[in-house]
């Protein structure tokens, strides 16, 4: 624990969002569609078949959200380019309005005193690419770094910061190995291929940033700690995997220069695999960055399948279905943790896992300044009698984990920047809108905003740069 509540000054208080999430009007500008437009129009794929045409319409209403974003305080803003808008085929010229929309937005921002947090890809590839394999596809690391020149050379006097891609294991994984998101295609011969062109257009994307700007350049990863659920060698070992396939498979590369031997080993013979890696594509994947993003949402116990009956008589909650999305091949179970509190999405609360994985980059990756692009939760939210959201178990999420980022600066670690996901509710993915995870209640059919107890509670945080004494 610690004694001075305080930051580092400087430290970047922000909050986060993503194009397709919030921004509606998909046929608006001239946006090209996207695999999540063709996947949440698939019938069965989303949650009540929702779809992001409309969401928050934050393109129409983008002047009343900075001056949301005004009225919390935010240092920074996390928000994604839609590669669609800006290119509407995903080869070919820029198209103009689609630029302009995020010049304003970066112009707001910068009017506002707000630091202008770009991603390049926050999930959204042009349909027109997804055609010709997506990211099973080498070229399509070569497409985005066409891509990356054209938002770099419009934008890049005003943004602070350049995110390449958000969670390639989601990309990669979810997309092309369970296919529970865009474009839900499955087989780990698929997702292992893409993980590696997705990091590869990290590298192409990183390349073309430098020569197009001096601002930072980083990418964010989701991260998180497999613990095993027992000191059984078995259960250490699908730890041990699961870790492998979430944390290593993206850290080895981006900060070693090499693919995990383990993980190697095990997606092996599941061809074409790891055949994707071409001689110079690890060294230009590890190149520097600047900065690497961190979302964090939880950490997972992890047992072998074959170990389920000794987890239940251990105390834990396990279901032979809940593997951790990598498929069969990976052979770890995540199992649940009675005592611990759970969201809405039913992930588990357990900031200490956000000190560790702060603690194990510094100590196993990487001395780069580390920033939480992302970190929230869902709650099960709603407007009471009196107009207000009073969402105190999202104000105690927060709380926790902001204190377990400040536990990892008080143990040396250079954390330099917060961002909750998310500014508002918006279209969470496959889950449709059933989930909440705004600071700020949105009103769907008329996209009125109601600010929730949590945004004026997390701007007392940002204008104290710390956490408040608790009520
Ligand atoms: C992350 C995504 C973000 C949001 C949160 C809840 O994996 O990056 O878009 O959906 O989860």
């Amino acid at each position: 624990m610690t004694g001075d509540r305080s930051f580092p000054d400087g430290f970047l208080w922000g909050a986060a969002t993503a194009a397709y999430q919030i921004e509606g009007a998909v046929s608006e500008g001239g946006r090209g569609p996207s695999i999540w437009d063709t996947f949440s129009h698939t019938p069965g794929r989303t949650f009540n078949g929702d779809d992001g045409d409309v969401t928050c319409q934050h393109y129409r209403f983008i002047d009343d959200d900075l001056e949301l974003m005004k009225q919390l305080g935010l240092r920074a803003y996390r928000f994604s380019i839609a590669w669609p808008r800006v290119q509407p085929d995903g080869k070919g010229p820029a198209n103009q309005p689609g630029l302009d929309f995020y010049r304003r937005l970066v112009a707001g921002l910068r009017d506002r005193g707000m630091v202008p947090v770009a991603t390049l890809y926050h999930w959204d590839l042009p349909q027109a690419l997804e055609d010709v394999g997506g990211w099973t596809a080498r070229d399509t690391a070569e497409r985005f770094a066409d891509y990356a020149a054209m938002a770099a050379e419009a934008l890049a006097d005003d943004v602070g910061m350049w995110i390449t891609l958000n969670e390639p294991w989601c990309s990669s994984w979810l997309g092309y190995g369970t296919g529970e998101h865009a474009p839900g295609r499955t087989g780990t011969d698929l997702s292992v291929p893409a993980a590696h062109n997705l990091l590869l257009a990290h590298a192409r994307g990183t390349e073309v940033l430098r020569r197009e700007t001096k601002a930072p350049v980083g990418i964010t990863l989701n991260l998180g700690p497999k613990i095993p659920g027992s000191t059984h060698d078995l259960d250490v070992a699908a730890a041990r995997r699961a870790d492998g396939a979430l944390n290593r498979l993206f850290l080895d590369p981006l900060f070693r220069g090499a693919y995990p031997e383990d993980m190697v080993r095990l997606f092996s013979g599941q061809r074409p695999t790891f055949d994707a890696v071409e001689p110079g594509d690890l060294s230009a994947i590890s190149q520097p960055i600047d900065f690497l993003g961190v979302n964090y949402y939880h950490t997972d116990v992890v047992v072998d399948p074959g170990r389920l009956s000794e987890a239940r008589a251990a105390g834990y909650c396990a279901s032979p279905q809940e593997d951790t999305g990598e498929g069969a091949a990976l052979r770890a179970v995540t199992v649940g943790r009675p005592a611990l509190t759970r969201t809405a999405t039913d992930w588990e609360v357990d900031p200490a896992g956000l000190t560790d994985i702060l603690v194990r980059l510094r100590d196993e990756y990487t001395r780069a300044p580390l920033y939480v692009t992302e970190n929230g939760s869902a709650q099960h939210d709603y407007m009471g009698p009196d107009g207000v959201v009073h969402d105190a178990a999202r104000i105690s999420y927060i709380r926790e984990h902001v204190q377990a980022a400040k536990d990892a600066i008080d143990q040396g670690v250079d954390v330099r920047g917060y961002f909750i996901w998310s500014l508002l509710d918006n279209f969470e993915w496959a889950k449709g809108y059933a989930m909440r995870f705004g600071l700020v209640w949105v009103d769907y059919p008329t996209g009125r905003r109601t600010p929730k107890d949590s945004f004026g509670w997390y701007r007392r945080v940002i204008a104290g740069n710390g956490l408040p004494e608790p009520d």
